[in-house]
């Protein structure tokens, strides 16, 4: 199998290039790529490259994923986020391939307690949200094999990080202020880019073997949930059992509206992910098992 591996380098993208491996040729590719165009701000050049390299699986990692700057550059993000993924989708219906594409909680409009699934009413809060279900929107009016992931809030140990930032504040403060009134579930790169595989192994030996599609959109993320608060508290109790000393004595939790940014975050990001659990039969651990290990890399 031939394996296009878009955006390689960011936090999914690192880790695909491990989890997809096995399963085939990975072709990887970052935005500045010299030999094979890989820029999303020119989406329609995409179509040259998966003619070059003739995929038989089309995993896109790639976005613009820096939420509060989409708000300022909406064409840019909405390039990358929607039109590029569009491109790949149209090479996709045409060649057979299948196409992997993650998106967001963003695209819900956050409100309420519960956690959505797949078939919930989207209602994007900002320039990102919507650039991304744009994308989504234009995967399935394509008609091509395709599996969507909906994650939130991924971290991984490579690069910088929430659980990192409160580290450092943690041992230069004594107070941290965080909020405690958004509601997600912490989901490592590592975990998305295992259940990537996995899935991607089902569905197209499943399609080689029977008329079943299990194209489609489905949420992925960590179980369990917690708060900003709750996330950064875990974080700082751990690093302390570990021997990390840390200056902190309080950390004080806080309404969103504490912190205003440019763009607006859903209070609400919890995803149901009992479709991915019954249709792949997978199982999703708990949050902080992934946060642990991270923590073991980074301290
Ligand atoms: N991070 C989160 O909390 C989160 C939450 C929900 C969903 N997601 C989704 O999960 C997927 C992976 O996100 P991530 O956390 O791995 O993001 P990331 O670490 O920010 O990586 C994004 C990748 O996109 C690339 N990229 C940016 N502009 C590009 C361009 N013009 N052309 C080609 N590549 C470009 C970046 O490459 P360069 O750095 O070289 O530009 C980078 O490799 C995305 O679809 C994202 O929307 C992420």
């Amino acid at each position: 199998m031939k394996i296009l591996l878009l955006g390689q380098g960011g936090q999914v993208g690192w880790e695909l290039q491990r989890a997809l491996a096995p399963l085939g040729e990975v072709v990887g590719l970052d935005h500045d790529s010299t030999e094979l165009h890989g820029d999303f701000s020119r989406p329609e050049a995409l179509a040259a490259t998966v003619a070059a390299v003739k995929p038989d699986l089309i995993v896109n990692a790639a976005a613009h994923t820096a939420v509060d700057k989409a708000e300022s550059e909406p064409e840019l993000a909405r390039a990358i986020n929607a039109t590029a993924p569009g491109v790949l989708a149209r090479c996709a219906a045409e060649t057979g391939a299948w196409l992997v594409h993650y998106s967001t909680d963003y695209v819900f409009d956050g409100s309420g307690e519960t956690a959505r699934d797949e078939q919930a009413a989207t209602g994007p809060l900002s320039v990102y949200g919507q650039t991304k279900l744009e994308g989504e929107e234009l995967i399935r009016a394509s008609g091509c094999r395709h599996l969507i992931l909906r994650t939130s809030w991924v971290y991984a140990a490579r690069g910088g990080n929430f659980a990192r930032t409160m580290l450092r504040l943690a041992a230069e403060r004594e107070r941290l202020t965080v909020i405690d009134d958004q509601i997600g579930a912490p989901t490592g790169a590592d975990l998305l880019a295992d259940l990537t595989a996995q899935m991607v192994r089902t569905a197209m030996s499943t399609a080689a073997g029977s008329d079943l599609d299990l194209s489609g959109v489905y949420h992925a993320v960590a179980s369990g949930e917690t708060s900003w608060h709750g996330y950064a508290s875990f974080v700082i109790e751990r690093a302390r059992q570990k021997g990390r000393e840390l200056k902190v004595q309080t950390i004080d939790p806080v309404p969103t509206s504490a912190f205003p940014t440019p763009a607006q975050r859903p209070h609400n990001s919890r995803l149901s992910t009992h479709k991915l659990q019954q249709v792949f039969g997978l199982r999703l651990p708990p949050w902080q098992q992934g946060v642990e290990r991270m923590l073991t890399e980074i301290l």
